[in-house]
C-alpha cells in the first residue's frame, strides 16, 4: 500500500463569476521513503496542490488517501517549507521553532530540547538566540527547515525552497535535505518538492511528475533511474535533464 494516494484530484476557483481550473485529474502515489518532485509551468497548480495536501484548502473533486484512510481521518504529520520562511521578527531562532510545537502538548522543557535539536541538525548551532534580521537568507531558510522538521513530519512538502538562495547556498541546502531524507533516524521519511529547476528535480528525486500548463494535468510520471549520489557532470545526468525539458516543452 502506498503511503499517500492522490486520486483524480481537481481544483477550480470561482473568479468574477467564472470558473478557473487550476489543475485537473491529478493522480499519483507516494511511497514511504520516496522523494518526488513536481515540475510544470507557472500557474499550473503546483502550490495549490501542496496547499490542499497540507489541509489549507479543499479539492473540488477527487480523494486523497493516507495509509488507506481518507486524509482528513488519517491526520498525518505533514509540514511545509516555502520559498521564503515567514519568521516572526520579534522572536529568536529558538522561539520561531518552538512556536510550532506549542499546539502539540509538549512541556516548555521538551519544546526547548526539540527546537535545539533541529536548530543543530540544520547547522545553526550558536544562533539559538539570534533574531531573524541578524540572519542571511540561507540561514533564515534553515530556520524554516528546522521548524518544519520539529514536528517530526512523515511527509515534508517543499514549495520552491531553494529558489531565492544564491547557487552555493542552494547547493549546500539541497545536499543537507538529501542527507536528512536518507537518514532513517531523522525526519522526514518522504518528500514532495515543487520546483522550476529541472537539474534540482533530477538531482534529488526518485520520480518527477511533469505537469502541463494550466489546467495542470500529469503528462508523465517519470522515474529517475540514476544511482545516488548523483553527479551533475555525468553525461547520463544531462540526458535525464534534457528528457524532462523535452517533455515539458511538448
Ligand atoms: N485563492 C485563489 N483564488 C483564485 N484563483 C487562484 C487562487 N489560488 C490560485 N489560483 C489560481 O490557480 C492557478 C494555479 O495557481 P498556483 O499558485 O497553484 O500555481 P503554481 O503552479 O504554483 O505557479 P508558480 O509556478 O508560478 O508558483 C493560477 O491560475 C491561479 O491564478
Ligand atoms: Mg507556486
Amino acid at each position: 500500500m502506498p503511503l499517500l494516494e492522490v486520486k483524480n484530484l481537481s481544483k477550480s476557483y470561482g473568479v468574477n463569476g467564472k470558473s478557473v481550473i487550476a489543475f485537473q485529474n491529478i493522480s499519483f502515489t507516494l511511497d514511504k521513503r520516496e522523494f518526488i518532485s513536481i515540475v510544470g509551468p507557472s500557474g499550473c497548480g503546483k502550490s495549490t496542490l501542496l496547499r490542499i495536501l497540507i489541509g489549507l484548502e479543499d479539492a473540488t473533486e477527487g480523494e486523497i488517501i493516507f495509509e488507506g484512510k481518507p486524509l482528513k481521518e488519517a491526520k498525518p504529520r505533514f509540514s511545509m517549507v516555502f520559498q521564503s520562511p515567514s519568521l516572526f521578527p520579534w522572536l529568536t531562532v529558538e522561539e520561531n521553532v518552538e512556536i510550532v510545537l506549542e499546539p502539540l502538548g509538549y512541556t516548555q522543557e521538551e519544546r526547548e530540547k526539540i527546537a535545539r535539536k533541529y536548530i543543530s541538525v540544520v547547522g545553526l548551532d550558536g544562533f539559538e538566540n539570534a533574531y531573524p534580521k541578524e540572519l542571511s537568507g540561507g540561514m533564515k531558510q534553515r530556520v524554516g527547515l528546522a521548524r518544519a522538521l520539529a514536528v517530526d513530519p512523515e511527509v515534508l512538502l517543499m514549495d520552491e525552497p531553494f529558489s531565492s538562495l544564491d547557487s552555493l547556498t542552494a547547493d549546500a541546502l539541497r545536499e543537507e535535505v538529501l542527507m536528512l531524507w536518507a537518514n532513517p533516524s531523522l525526519p522526514p521519511d518522504s518528500i514532495i518538492l515543487v520546483t522550476h529547476n529541472i537539474d534540482e528535480a533530477v538531482l534529488m528525486s526518485d520520480r518527477i511528475l511533469i505537469l502541463t500548463p494550466r489546467p495542470g494535468r500529469i503528462i508523465e510520471d517519470h522515474k529517475v533511474s540514476l544511482p545516488r549520489p548523483r553527479n551533475k557532470k555525468d553525461p547520463e545526468f544531462y540526458k535525464e535533464v534534457d528528457y524532462v525539458v523535452s517533455v515539458l516543452s511538448r
